[in-house]
C-alpha cells in the first residue's frame, strides 16, 4: 500500500518533515512512502533574488510534482504545509482545490489522512493551520488521523507537535533543525497513518 506524503515547502523545513513521516511509514511492513511536492506559486524572480528560497528550492528539486494518480493510488495521505498567517499555505490549498474531479468521483472517500505543519514560532498557529485544512479533508470524505498521547513525546515537546498532528518550529530564520521529540512524533504519525491505511484497505 502506498502512503502519499504530499507537501509544500519554501525553505525546506516541511520537506525535511516529509522525510521523517516517510521513515515512520517504512516501519510498517507492506507500506511504501511516496513523497510528492505541489506546484510553487511564488514568482521565479522572487525566489532567484533570495538565497534562503533558492536553497529551499534546490534541496527538493528531485521530488516529483504530485499527480491525480498519486492521490488515487494512495491508501493513506499525509499533507504537509508551512503556516501562512496562521493557516494552510496557498500552494497546498491550491493543489487541494485542483482535486475537484476526484472529489466528484468520491475517489478519496474513506482514505485516512492527517496534516503536519511547520511554523516560525511555537505559538504561530500550528493547531490553527491543521484545523484550517481539516474541512477540506472532510469534504473530500477522508478520515482524519492525529497523534495519540501514547506517543509520549507529546507530553514534553518544546518544539512542535500536538494531538492534532506533528509540528516543527523552524525559528524566525527558518534554520532550526527538527529536534528529537518532533522527529519521534513525525515518525509515529507516519507509522500510524500506514497502519490505519492497511486496516482500512478495500
Ligand atoms: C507569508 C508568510 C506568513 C507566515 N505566517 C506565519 C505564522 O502565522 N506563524 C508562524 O509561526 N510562522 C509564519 N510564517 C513562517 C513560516 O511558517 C515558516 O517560514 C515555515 O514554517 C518554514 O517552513 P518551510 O521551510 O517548509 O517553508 C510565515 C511565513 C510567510 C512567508
Amino acid at each position: 500500500m502506498k502512503v502519499l506524503i504530499v507537501y509544500y515547502s519554501t525553505y525546506g523545513n516541511t520537506y525535511k518533515m516529509a522525510l521523517e513521516v516517510a521513515e515512520g511509514v517504512r516501519m510498517v511492513p507492506g507500506a511504501i512512502p511516496v513523497i510528492r511536492r505541489v506546484p510553487e506559486l511564488i514568482p521565479e524572480e522572487i525566489i532567484e533574488s533570495r538565497e534562503d528560497m533558492k536553497k529551499g528550492r534546490d534541496i527538493q528539486k528531485e521530488v516529483p510534482l504530485v499527480t491525480p494518480e498519486d492521490f488515487r493510488e494512495a491508501g493513506a495521505i499525509a499533507f504537509g504545509t508551512p503556516t501562512r498567517f496562521g493557516v494552510v499555505s496557498a500552494q497546498l490549498k491550491n493543489q487541494i482545490d485542483r482535486l475537484t474531479h476526484l472529489w466528484m468521483e468520491g475517489a478519496l472517500e474513506g482514505k485516512p489522512a492527517g496534516i503536519f505543519v511547520s511554523t516560525a514560532t511555537p505559538h504561530g498557529g500550528q493547531e490553527m493551520t491543521i484545523f484550517s485544512l481539516l474541512p477540506a479533508l472532510l469534504h473530500l470524505g477522508m478520515i482524519f488521523v492525529g497523534v495519540p498521547y501514547s506517543v509520549k513525546e507529546l507530553f514534553y515537546t518544546r518544539g512542535g507537535g500536538s494531538p492534532y498532528g506533528p509540528g516543527h518550529v523552524a525559528g524566525t530564520d527558518n534554520l532550526r533543525e527538527i529536534d528529537p521529540e518532533e522527529r519521534a512524533i513525525l515518525r509515529a504519525f507516519g507509522k500510524r497513518l500506514a497502519e490505519i491505511g492497511l486496516k482500512l484497505q478495500k
